[in-house]
């Protein structure tokens, strides 16, 4: 059985089910997502390699060979077509939001390859137009399986029920799970990430706004979250998505703050950004649903054990050429015209020069990096300047520049990129690791991370595939 299959058995059925990794259904051998690629702007529809199996990675990796793809609709499996698709602009962001790199995430699922869609700031699904979810006080029940360490402070990573205008249209009018460390309204034990409930204007971790420390720090890699609400009830769960059981961190009265009961939910569905569209959080999302009736805890645990089963695992971030941690390395340009310069720094700037053996060795040095692990990410790696201390490459507003490690998890992640094999089939792509949309791509012979076709001009199509393609070699000094 699905996980739907055992929620039909509790006799609170799905009404939305989404996935990029599995089938959440025995019997569900239909599209789980679409992909569209960055060559041609085709597209292909992601189907499980058997019923209720895993998802056909491989299909996705052969279409998008040598070229970028990006997840466009992640299908509903209920058949009430409650697809999620490109969130539009709401009161708090514009849009459309971004889409998610569709290698952002790979896991094995009992060791077959799959993918999640990994959310970065910026980027949100949707669906505003739904059928048979839940809305004002009727009850529903809502898990996901997110990972653990992908989150941050921003507004707001969420899964569930949201406004049908992508506004905020006050107290109570959202039911989704939050995960991530945004400490505005509610917080939980220790220094978070948290599971909370996004009931709209608060993020609740228990009856009270602020603290309630029943609600734990997350540490799992593979995270279930549950939240769920019925008249006058609601309720917060989670556990270890790969080993072990679900505990309750909240179970009782609606928050004491007015607005939120009786509950005013309006039905749409929201994928990594708040009710109005706030779009600053990130994380990962791999699977999840939205019940129609309250699920029973036994229910949940049965759905628990079937996601435990599924095995999710971590797999490599990189492909490509080695890029050996406690190497020196430089980074040719492989761009026809363009392919004697090498990735250099002038100051904070990063851009591209000519060097050759003949240059001074203050040049040579501001042309050589050394490898290290992943400042943000132990999978990836960063890159150290020879010649400026404690300084490595980061990305900021989509630049790259050579800054001082002030030991935050901002500079950490914007530090940490996850080399793949070069578009064009020479070298790396060096690949954002909290943007996989973006590559290192030197345009005018400035450094950026670039997404093929995005809204910056550095983001053109033009050369994309040569511009974000590196020979990785010796350093100079
Ligand atoms: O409830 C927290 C957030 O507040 C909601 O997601 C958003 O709509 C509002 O800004
Ligand atoms: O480069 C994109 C983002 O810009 C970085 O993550 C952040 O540090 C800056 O706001």
């Amino acid at each position: 059985a699905g996980p739907c299959d055992i929620y039909a058995s509790g006799g609170t059925p799905c009404v939305a089910a989404h996935s990029t990794t599995r089938a959440l259904f025995s019997a569900f051998t239909g599209s789980l997502y679409q992909v569209k690629r960055g060559s041609d702007s085709a597209t292909l529809n992601i189907a499980p390699l058997s019923a209720g199996g895993v998802a056909n990675a491989a299909a996705q990796d052969s279409f998008c060979a040598s070229t970028t793809c990006v997840i466009t609709t992640i299908f509903d499996q209920t058949g009430r077509s409650n697809h999620l698709t490109q969130a539009p602009a709401g009161g708090a962001a514009g849009g459309p939001d971004n889409l998610a790199a569709a290698d952002g995430a790979p896991v094995t699922l009992n060791g077959q390859k799959a993918y999640g869609a990994f959310i970065s700031p910026g980027t949100g699904y949707r669906n505003d137009k739904t059928n048979g979810i839940a809305t004002g006080d009727a009850p529903e029940g809502l898990y996901a399986v997110l990972d653990g360490t992908h989150f941050n402070g921003g507004c707001c990573f969420d899964y569930g029920n949201a406004e049908t205008s992508a506004d905020d249209t006050g107290n109570g009018h959202m039911e989704a799970i939050y995960f991530g460390t945004e400490s505005f309204w509610g917080t939980g034990s220790g220094s978070g990430p948290w599971i909370m409930a996004d009931l709209e204007n608060g993020l609740f971790s228990g009856v009270t706004t602020g603290l309630n420390s029943a609600d734990p720090t997350q540490t799992s890699r593979f995270l279930t979250a549950i939240v769920k609400g019925e008249p006058g009830t609601w309720a917060i769960r989670g556990g270890n998505a790969a080993s072990g059981a679900l505990s309750t961190f909240y179970s009782g009265a609606r928050p004491n703050v007015a607005g939120y009961n009786p509950m005013h939910k309006e039905g749409a569905i929201i994928l990594g950004i708040g009710g109005d569209n706030s779009d600053s959080a990130q994380g990962t999302f791999y699977e999840g649903v939205m019940t129609s009736g309250y699920p029973t805890d036994a229910t949940e645990n049965s759905v628990q054990a079937n996601i435990v089963a599924a095995k999710y695992a971590t797999t490599s971030l990189v492909s490509g050429p080695a890029v050996t941690v406690g190497s020196a390395v430089s980074f040719r340009v492989t761009t026809p015209g363009f392919n004697t310069r090498f990735i250099a720094h002038t100051g904070t700037q990063v851009n591209t020069q000519v060097v050759t053996s003949s240059n001074t060795t203050a040049v040579k040095q501001s042309a050589s990096w050394t490898v290290v692990t992943g400042l943000g990410n132990s999978a990836c790696v960063s890159f150290q300047s020879r010649d400026t201390a404690n300084s490595f490459i980061r990305h900021s507003a989509f630049m790259l520049l050579v800054n001082a490690n002030d030991g935050t998890k901002q500079f950490a992640e914007d530090a940490t990129f996850c080399p793949k094999a070069g578009l064009n089939g020479q070298g790396n792509s060096l690949r954002a690791w909290g943007y996989p949309t973006r590559s290192f791509r030197h345009f005018n012979n400035v450094l950026y991370v670039a997404s093929e076709g995005g809204a910056d001009t550095f983001d053109a199509t033009a050369s994309y595939n040569d511009d974000v393609s590196f020979v990785v070699g010796a350093a100079f000094a």
